[in-house]
């Protein structure tokens, strides 16, 4: 399926972290130039159990885009460009609780903001090349993932046996640095469950757009915090990650399958009565 200008669409998206940089085999590479810029990488158009799927490296094939020079906004249009209504997007994590140890997967059901002056808004006045102005608008983020989406990554994991912890805070900071042990102990005392780098503003752009999204955390390493010895390294993450990529990718396969064809979620409705001003977004 194609759009008038040729572009194949796809109406789930998958935007892979840290050592995942591909998810499917039969693809349609596609660059996306957006309004905001380029995203990551270009966009893997290919099929899984029918539906049209759309892969987003986040860092780019080569991680090669830190967390902080994400170009978040170019990530969440370019996909929503195609078609995209759903989004599932796995990450790698420090677990902040001693059982939330290295290969723990953990579908959050909140999120803090700890990173430092990223663009979190489409909603920012500014003029779009086109000259679209986009209007004011302020949309909820009580319960900033997918309902629906949540329970198909719950669901799918469990059903390839990899126990899933169902709900959690995620609290993203700016990075590219790992946090110092006062900082982690401090996020876990707040009752935080595990701690990343991109969860934010990933999330917050999806639902400005009216886009699904759901997290999908892997735990790679106990924080600095918890963990008796050296603390979190950047090897060992990629290590963690790449034991438990093809797990990933199966869970990611089977929850695909499992989203809902018609949605009725509150991140379906988040523009519901709104004017945003912005082309091809519902309220323009
Ligand atoms: N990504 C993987 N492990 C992490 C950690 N401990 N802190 C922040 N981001 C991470």
């Amino acid at each position: 399926m194609t759009t008038d200008q040729g572009v194949p669409r796809a109406e789930l998206g998958v935007i892979g972290g840290s050592g995942l940089y591909a998810l499917l085999d039969d693809v349609v590479e596609v660059r996306v130039e957006t309004p905001y810029g380029v995203p990551s990488d270009a966009l893997f158009v290919g099929e899984v159990a029918g539906r049209r799927v759309a892969f987003l490296p986040r860092h780019g094939r080569g991680h090669g885009v830190p967390p902080h020079r994400i170009n978040y906004r170019a990530n969440l249009w370019a996909l929503q460009s195609l078609g995209v209504r759903q989004v599932l997007g796995p990450c790698a994590v420090g677990g902040l609780r001693e059982e939330y140890g290295p290969g723990t997967l953990l579908v959050p059901d909140q999120f803090v903001d700890r990173t430092a002056g990223r663009v979190q808004t489409f909603y920012d006045g500014v003029a779009l090349p086109d000259g679209a102005v986009p209007e004011v608008v302020h949309v909820s983020m009580a319960d900033p993932y997918c309902p629906a989406g949540r329970a198909a990554a719950l669901e799918a994991a469990r059903e390839s046996g990899w126990e899933p912890v169902d709900g959690g805070t995620l609290v993203v900071i700016e990075g590219p640095r790992f946090s110092t042990r006062a900082e982690s102990r401090w996020f876990s005392a707040n009752g935080w469950s595990v701690v990343g780098m991109t969860g934010h503003p990933e999330a917050v752009l999806a639902r400005e757009l009216g886009l699904c999204y759901t997290s999908m955390a892997l735990v790679t390493d106990l924080d600095a915090g918890v963990e008796t010895g050296e603390g979190v390294t950047h090897t060992e993450v990629l290590k963690v990650f790449a034991r438990n990529v093809d797990r990933l990718r199966s869970v990611l396969f089977e929850a695909l399958e499992r989203l809902p064809v018609d949605r009725d979620c509150v991140c379906s409705h988040a523009l519901d009565g709104l004017a945003t001003g912005l082309p091809g977004v519902p309220g323009d």
